[in-house]
């Protein structure tokens, strides 16, 4: 079973599912949600979100791109529990 994803202020939840889903940024456009993106690699910082419940990992890595505290790189990293993010459009 995937984890919750709650974006902005949606209450509908939906869930990432580790088979489907390379990351989260792959997994929230597959659900419609507008995201900003450039590299989809961690480099470029573009799809930086904010972090407002729960945990997120980098699979690939700890990213280049400097990160506030609470900032997260969707197109880098996958949810390890039910997370909330705010987006970046
Ligand atoms: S799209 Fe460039 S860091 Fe995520």
């Amino acid at each position: 079973m995937g984890h919750r994803i709650y974006v902005d202020d949606q209450l509908k939840p939906f869930n990432f599912e580790d088979a489907d889903d390379y990351n989260l940024l792959d997994c929230l456009e597959k659900q419609g949600v507008q995201m900003n993106s450039h590299c989809r690699a961690g480099f470029c910082g573009a799809c930086r979100s904010n972090l407002i419940k729960g945990e997120v990992a980098y699979p690939g890595g700890t990213p280049l791109v400097y990160l506030r505290e609470g900032e997260i790189l969707p197109c880098s990293c996958v949810p390890t529990s039910d997370i909330e993010i705010q987006t970046n459009h």
